[in-house]
Order: C-alpha cells, then structure tokens, then sequence
C-alpha cells in the first residue's frame, strides 16, 4: 500500500488563496507544498522571516507555485491583522485560514510557571482566536461568498492529556471554537473544521515532546493500532480536501486521523491484544465451563 500518493486531482485549488500559520516548517510546510502542487497560492506565517523566506524559495522552486513569506507572531492581534493586510496586498483576496501555529513542550504542571502555561495558551488558543477574528471580521465585512477556517488540533483536545496541560487546555478551546463558529458564521459562508492528528513524527515537535532518547524509549508507532506513524502527505492530503470546494457541505466537523491511537487508550478491554491467539481456546473453555455450572 503506498500511503504517500497525492490524492486529489491536478488544479483542485486553483484560484484558491492560503494562509497557513507556522507554514515555514513542520506539518505546516508539508501542507503547504501540497497546496502550491494544487495550484492554490499561499501565505505561510510565522515569527522567523528567515526560516519562512527559505521556505517560501524552496517551495517555489520544486512546485513551480507562488508563496509568500510573512512574519507574523499570532500572539498579538496587531501584527495578525497586518499580516492579513499583507495577503490582499499581494493576492487581491484571501479564501482559507489554516490555524496550524502552535507551541508545546512536556512538563509536569506543577512545575509550569504563570508564564509558561500562558505562553501555550497565548500560542495556540489566542493565536488561533487572534486570526478567527482578523480573518472573519474581514469576510463579513467584505461580503466574500465562501471561506473556510481549519484548525489543527489534536485527540487529546477531548480526552486531555498529562504532561501537556497547557496544549490540552488550549486545543480543547479551539475545537469549541471551530464547532460554535461552525454554526454562528455558516450564515456569512464561512465553514469551520479540524483535523486531529495522531502521531506524525516532525523535528520540532519530537524534539520539544520526546527530547533526548525518549523518542526510542516510547516508540509512538507502537501505540497506534495500525503500528505506524503517519506520512506527512496522509495529512497534506485531508487538509487540501477539507480546504477545497469538495468538501463545502462539511462544517463544524473534527477529523481524526491516527490509525485508531486514541480509541486503543479508551476501549475498556483493548488490553486484551497482548493475549496470544493460542490462548483463546483454553480462554473460551473456561468461560463456557462457568456458564454450565
Ligand atoms: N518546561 C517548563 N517551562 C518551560 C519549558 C519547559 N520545557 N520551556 C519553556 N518554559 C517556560 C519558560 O521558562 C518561560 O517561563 P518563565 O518566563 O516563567 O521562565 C515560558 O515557558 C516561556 O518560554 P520562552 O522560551 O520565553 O517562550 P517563547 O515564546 O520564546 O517560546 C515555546 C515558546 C516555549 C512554546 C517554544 O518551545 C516555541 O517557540 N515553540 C514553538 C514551536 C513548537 O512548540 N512546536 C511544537 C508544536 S507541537
């Protein structure tokens, strides 16, 4: 099986107009250049220009499309709303917001100061809530006919998780806000879904949440029913689809995509994997002996 084929059809955004916040690397990279194969253009975010401008040049390169570097902290409204700014300058107008910026570190929570956890919070739920607002402020006042907000979130936006409060806390916040504008702003033609991603290994995010030698310590892949982490263009692909016109009746809507991890914590009896095939035979019998009795 080969998880790694592009999926939707040649052109598929064209015309489109991107923004992807922490587009310079990561997932956020990844996504982008399958856009830009697509056809649409795009605007990739973040606080380091350099990084971006790079970024930007390579893609150019290798898809022949168009992408704009601009600096960006999501953290202050001002510089979201110059950034937005920057994208009608130089592409008239602007058709999806792709809220993938994030920051997260693991850290016991009593260990957190006021500041650490802020900082999170600031990133991930304010930025997020920082480009909703520029973004969709500027739609309604412009009477634009259809956009769609996707955010990135994560599994534990519902379950949370340890050692990630701040991210947990945050994510869940977003998600809120995708369902409630979802609903309030279909009105307008603005749809609003996320995907939450399982494991997909990137350098920033292992080294910040598996420093050192945990990454070979917990091996990921071994959480995920599917006994693998996910290709970055398994995510490029769902994202392209849930920004393009193929999905305009989808809206409000979380997708998961990772291999059925989250489920295998959840389900009461999923433990029962580690029991070998051979045992299930002795297993039955002696189920079936108490029910004879
Ligand atoms: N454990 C505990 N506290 C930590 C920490 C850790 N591993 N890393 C940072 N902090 C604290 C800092 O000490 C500081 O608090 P203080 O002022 O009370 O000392 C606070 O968090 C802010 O850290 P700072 O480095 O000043 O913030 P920043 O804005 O420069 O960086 C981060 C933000 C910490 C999220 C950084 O990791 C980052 O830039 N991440 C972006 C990319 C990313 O996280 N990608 C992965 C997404 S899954």
């Amino acid at each position: 099986m080969d998880f790694t084929k592009k999926m939707l059809r040649d052109n598929a955004l064209a015309d489109k107009v991107i923004v992807v916040t922490g587009g310079g690397s990561g997932l956020g990279k990844a996504m982008t250049k399958y856009f830009m194969e697509l056809g649409a253009k795009v605007a990739i975010t973040s606080r380091d220009l350099e990084k971006l401008k790079n970024t930007a040049k390579e893609l150019e390169t290798e898809t022949g499309g168009i992408c704009l570097p601009l600096q960006c902290d999501v953290r202050h409204y001002d510089q979201v709303e110059a950034m937005l700014q920057a994208t009608l300058k130089e592409f008239g107008k602007v058709d999806v917001l792709l809220n993938n910026a994030a920051g997260n570190f693991i850290a016991p929570t009593e260990r957190l100061s006021a500041n650490a956890f802020d900082t999170i919070i600031d990133i991930v739920l304010k930025g997020s809530k920082n480009c909703t607002l520029a973004f969709g402020k500027h739609w309604i006042d412009s009477k634009q006919e259809s956009s769609t907000i996707l955010n990135i979130v994560t599994t534990y936006a519902w379950t949370g998780s340890a050692y990630v409060v701040p991210s947990a806390t945050a994510k869940a916040g977003v998600l809120a806000m995708t369902r409630s504008l979802a609903v309030e702003w279909a009105k307008y033609g603005i749809r609003s879904n996320a995907i939450a991603p399982g494991p997909f290994p990137t350098k920033g995010a292992w080294d910040r949440l598996l420093p050192g030698d945990l990454a070979e310590k917990f091996d990921m892949a071994k959480k995920v029913p599917l006994k693998r982490v996910g290709d970055h263009q398994e995510l490029a692909n769902l994202a392209a689809y849930l920004v393009s016109d193929f999905s305009a009746y989808m809206n409000g809507e979380v997708v998961t995509i990772d291999g059925g991890e989250w489920l295998k914590g959840a389900g009461q009896f999923n433990l029962l994997e580690a029991i070998p095939e051979e045992m299930w035979d002795h297993l039955e019998a002696l189920i079936k002996a108490k029910k004879n009795k």
